[in-house]
């Protein structure tokens, strides 16, 4: 029996110290290490939908190193400071746009505007893209529109801001507001996609709103799924739909809501940020429902949210058109599917010229 117990101990001592060596192993930076155990000891869910990516949990730094940044230009927006979470999206609020491209509608109703969010020190990645499946004339006889968002890096701004401007002058396709430029503000990047396109495309038929970091099948979304050829669909949004989710009510995580953000324990479905599709119409009414919600820094959810208020439905796509996760490149199952998650530029760059070539024809 004493040597029975004595085993029982070890297997504990021994359970411990392997999850300790997991939950070190799962940190990043040594500094979120206390939080992630602490979370993990209480027993907190890891993920309410199997979000990947690693926890950083950033939003402390940001006041406190633009105290030492002097630089005059550009000067982000200061919101008056009250009694709100840090990770209160400040909004509405009459964020100024540094970079617009108002014209770029004036001559043509776009059938798909491409909005991907991107930070302005993201030179390489707008270039893969560019060249990829950012390609306004990737679709023959198809009007497209691609659009980068961004907002103001927290520390180099001023540097950066001189580099993106070139870049804008010379490829005419980044819009950019005055907030800081921060995963937590991420909503109003989208905000001001849909604010841009109520403003400045609103006879566009489609809507994506793409992060940088996917493989996308821009002919396959137009031609099979959005359809060219039929009148456009209103009220409608799709992609990869999440169902009875909640927030994560951990500070480990990257994806930590406060219940002072948003108090409710379950999330309307919505549509996983990764990439998803809204007609024209939706865009434009998300925007005026946006305006009247308290907006909280899960941007997919945050749309969830609008749609619920609106009273209008996320619409299913046949399985496995919009991947989350990542996938290996395989040229016939690329032909066939929207997205796949966790593509970089080099990737992109790598696959493309073969996904593109006549070499091989895949069973349609
Ligand atoms: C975009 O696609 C068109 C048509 O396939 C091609 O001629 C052009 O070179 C492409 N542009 C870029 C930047 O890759
Ligand atoms: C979001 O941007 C606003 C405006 O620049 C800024 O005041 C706020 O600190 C930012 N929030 C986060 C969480 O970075
Ligand atoms: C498209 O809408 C914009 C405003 O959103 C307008 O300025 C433009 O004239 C329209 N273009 C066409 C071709 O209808
Ligand atoms: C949040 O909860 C309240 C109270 O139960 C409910 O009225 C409201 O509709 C919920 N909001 C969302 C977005 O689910
Ligand atoms: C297409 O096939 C030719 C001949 O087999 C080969 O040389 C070329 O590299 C291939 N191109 C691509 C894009 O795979």
């Amino acid at each position: 029996m004493g040597a029975g117990f004595l085993h029982k101990q070890l297997l504990v001592c021994f359970s411990a110290f392997l999850f300790l060596l997991v939950v070190i192993i799962h940190q990043d930076a040594p500094g979120t290490l206390q939080l992630g155990f602490l979370g993990a000891l209480r027993g907190e869910p890891v993920s309410a939908e199997q979000r990947q990516g690693s926890p950083t949990f950033q939003w402390r730094g940001t006041e406190e190193e633009r105290a030492g940044d002097s630089m005059p230009v550009p000067v982000p927006s200061r919101p008056p400071a009250t009694t709100r979470h840090p990770l209160q999206v400040v909004y509405p609020y009459n964020y100024r746009f540094l970079l617009n491209e108002p014209d770029k509608c004036r001559d043509r109703a776009p059938f798909l505007v491409l909005l991907v969010v991107t930070e302005p020190k993201d030179i390489t990645v707008r270039n893969a893209i560019r060249q990829t499946w950012g390609n306004e004339s990737a679709v023959p006889g198809v009007s497209m529109v691609r659009i980068f968002l961004t907002g103001v890096h927290p520390r180099y701004g001023s540097p950066l801001q001189r580099l993106l401007e070139e870049e804008s002058a010379l490829h005419r396709d980044i819009i950019q507001q005055d907030f800081l430029d921060t995963y937590n503000n991420l909503t109003l990047k989208t905000l001001m996609g849909m604010e841009w396109v109520s403003t400045h495309c609103s006879n566009a038929s489609y809507v994506m709103k793409a992060d940088s970091d996917i493989f996308l099948n821009v002919g396959f979304l137009v031609r099979q799924l959005l359809q060219p050829q039929l009148p456009p669909k209103k009220d409608f949004m799709t992609g990869h739909i999440y169902r009875n989710t909640g927030p994560l009510r951990s500070k480990a995580y990257k994806w930590y809501v406060p219940r002072e953000v948003y108090p409710n324990n379950t999330y309307p479905p919505y549509c996983g940020g990764a990439g998803y599709v809204l007609s024209g119409d939706l865009a434009k009414k998300v925007y005026g429902a946006a305006q009247t919600l308290r907006v909280i820094n899960m941007e997919d959810a945050f749309l969830g949210i609008c749609l619920y208020k609106l009273g209008i439905s996320v619409t299913n796509s046949p399985w496995g058109l919009f991947n989350v996760f990542w996938l290996e490149y395989e040229k016939c199952r690329f032909s066939r599917l929207v997205l796949v998650h966790h593509y970089g530029p080099t990737d992109l760059l790598r696959v493309w010229p073969d996904f593109q070539g006549g070499n091989k024809t895949c069973p349609s």
